[in-house]
């Protein structure tokens, strides 16, 4: 029983290690991105006021509250294909890679 526990302790401390020798390749995620592009989309799309009706919070708060879900720049990607899904906007991946490297530009700054 106490192998089992640290058979587990094991497993989840190599997974921490190898996740916190992503960070260089995250960095990479945005590199091509137009940020000047993903804003004008943003804007388009009228993407705050949703967020905003829901929780009470201006755009530059709501992205930085502590609580917030995004936390690596994968989950930031795979939000806004979720927001996009639901909003039938039907974006390209480029444009949600735009969209994505904007916020992490003025709000998220995930390395
Ligand atoms: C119809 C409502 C709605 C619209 C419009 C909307 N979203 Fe969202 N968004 C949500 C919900 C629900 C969540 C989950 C967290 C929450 O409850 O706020 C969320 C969360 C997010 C988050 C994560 C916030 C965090 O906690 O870190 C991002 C980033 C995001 N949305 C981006 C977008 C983008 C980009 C658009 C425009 C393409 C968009 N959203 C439009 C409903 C919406």
């Amino acid at each position: 029983m106490c192998y089992q526990i640290l058979t587990l302790g094991g497993i989840s401390l190599a997974l921490t290690l190898s996740l916190s020798a992503a960070p260089q390749s995250q960095e990479r995620l945005f590199k091509d991105a137009d940020i000047a592009a993903g804003k004008a989309l943003y804007q388009e799309h009228k993407c705050s006021a949703c967020h905003q009706e829901r929780h009470g919070l201006n755009e530059k708060d709501y992205y930085t509250r502590p609580g917030r879900k995004v936390t690596t720049q994968e989950k930031l990607i795979t939000q806004i294909n979720f927001c996009s899904t639901q909003l039938s906007l039907s974006l390209f991946p480029e444009d949600e890679l735009n969209i994505a490297a904007y916020l992490n530009d003025a709000y998220y700054k995930l390395k």
